[in-house]
């Protein structure tokens, strides 16, 4: 362990930490679930969880990554015996997301060719499902992988296993460099573009406007905690495992705050183009705002088609610079959430990361193909859902129980954070974690739990989502608890060298 790899510099450590935060959830996710809660008034729950909730646990696993230098698997067994397998079951977890997220990197990367041209054609929609998904008619059918998602999936998986062969400096560092900074010059050629289009006004009034009578609904402040824990890829070893290889010297909590306020920064300038767009596109039909809006696969690659089509001039060009967009912010999420596993199995088999990558990621890239086939979209729809609200939620909730309650080990992580930084954390920190934190999760997992139960997502057979959501949530924790087995014996060494780093 002597010899773990390190970032180069601290700005390179950041940007890889913002490129895992920055993904789809962003463009995508963020500007829909602002307006449907409450618009300009979402803003306060919203900045209330990034607080109370976002910021303490980035601070709380980029110390446990400094502290223990290690996986999460191994973070966890050195914190005390029996949690190693809360590691694995975050790494199970961050399997599933990355055999389905590299696909929808592949449609972008589909998408940004047919721009030029707009391939698509006007009917949109029929030409996402039909002509480029093959879609089959029934969710559970497989019916065959589809070339047109198969070859852009391979490059995908070719890009990033490159990446991840070459190691952190070499490979995700000099990436992150690149990507981010191209990332947001060319999100924000789209904004300025899209804030001058027609009807941009009429977008941002939709967006901002608050409608302060739903900040009292319990709702609203679940969906605020739900997009930050999501948005800054908390609770998915991540952070853990990039901070693990933060030099000995470096600043934590600052660290944090950047990283959070970050990602929070492109968050609202996604809003801001994406309503701006969605403004225009409502006045180029003569309809309101609210009938356009959307989230998700539907934004992305049927209304923002829409959009492009609809484009006074440079057509081609705005549709490659916002696929591309999605291309790099998903690229470096996915390269983040592979590199998790890759060392927890370098770390737990002792094996060479090369072999690591090759055996990680080539069991992922082989998982990927079911969301290839014509099934794909309802696999991924399914899975996505469920291995987000009982895999990722549920997670985070049993971490922090973990950390705050029974490790007590938060104390000692404020210790260690206050050494080394600028920014001092104080018992407020301590209160965010271990009762605010808490709270919030335990009534969501409580909340999706009471939905799901009594209503099937998405309105998918009952069978289906048996097979393609619950099953794969659990079995991620059963997973996790069968890769814990075997560590036993060496746990005492483990809580002896646990006590030396902490000195
Ligand atoms: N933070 C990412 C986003 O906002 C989500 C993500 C988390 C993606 C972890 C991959 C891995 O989109
Ligand atoms: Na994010």
């Amino acid at each position: 362990m002597e010899n773990r790899p390190q970032w180069g510099t601290r700005a390179g450590f950041i940007l890889a930490a913002v490129g895992s935060a920055v993904g789809l959830g962003n463009i995508w996710r963020f500007p829909a679930t602002a307006y449907e809660n409450g618009g300009g008034a979402f803003f306060l729950p919203y900045l209330f969880a990034l607080l109370t909730a976002g910021i303490p646990l980035l601070v709380m696993e980029f110390t446990l990554g400094h502290k223990y230098r290690s996986s999460a698997p191994l973070t966890f067994a050195k914190i005390s015996k029996g949690k190693e397998w809360l590691g694995w079951w975050q790494l199970a977890i961050s399997f599933v997301i990355s055999c389905y997220y590299p696909v929808i990197i592949a449609w972008a990367s589909s998408y940004s060719i047919f721009s030029f041209n707009q391939n698509w054609g006007s009917d949109t929609e029929g030409f996402l499902f039909g002509e480029y998904l093959k879609l089959a008619e029934t969710p559970g059918d497989f019916g065959g992988l589809v070339p047109g998602v198969l070859i852009p999936l391979i490059l995908v998986w070719v890009v990033t296993l490159g990446v991840l062969f070459a190691g952190v400096k070499r490979g995700i560092e000099a990436v992150n460099k690149v990507f981010i900074p191209v990332l947001v010059i060319m999100f924000t050629i789209i904004v300025i573009r899209a804030l001058t289009l027609d009807g941009a006004a009429q977008g941002l009034e939709a967006f901002f406007k608050p409608d302060w009578s739903k900040i009292l609904d319990g709702k609203v402040w679940v969906a605020a905690y739900g997009q930050i824990f999501f948005s800054l890829s908390i609770a998915f070893a991540i952070m853990i495992t990039y901070s693990s290889y933060l030099p000995k010297k470096s600043d934590i909590t600052n660290n944090a705050f950047i990283t959070g306020f970050g990602n929070s920064a492109f968050e609202v300038l996604a809003g801001i183009g994406v309503f701006s767009a969605l403004g225009f596109m409502a006045a180029q039909q003569g309809v309101p705002v609210a009938e356009v809006v959307s989230s998700g696969v539907g934004l992305a690659f049927v209304v923002f088609p829409q959009i492009i089509n609809e484009f006074p001039a440079f057509n081609g060009l705005f549709g490659f610079l916002f696929f591309g967009s999605l291309i790099l912010a998903g690229l470096t999420s996915l390269i983040s959430i592979i590199e998790t596993y890759v060392a927890g199995i370098q770390e737990k088999f002792n094996i060479s990361r090369t072999k690591a990558v090759a055996i990680g990621g080539g069991l992922a890239a082989i998982a990927s193909l079911l969301f290839a086939t014509r099934g794909g979209l309802y696999f991924l729809d399914s899975v996505d859902y469920f291995i987000n609200t009982f895999g990722v939620t549920l997670a985070g909730l049993i971490e922090v129980l973990a950390i705050a309650w029974f490790a007590k080990e938060l104390k000692n992580i404020q210790k260690h954070a206050n050494d080394l930084s600028d920014i001092q954390i104080g018992t407020w920190w301590r209160i965010c974690l271990s009762v605010i934190t808490p709270i919030v999760l335990g009534y969501m997992m409580f909340d999706n739990l009471r939905t799901n139960l009594t209503s099937e997502y998405g309105e998918y057979p009952r069978e289906f989502l048996f097979n393609w959501g619950w099953t794969v949530a659990l079995g991620a924790i059963f997973v996790g608890v069968l890769f814990s087995i075997g560590r036993k014996k060496k746990e005492e060494s483990l809580a002896s060298s646990n006590k030396e780093v902490s000195r």
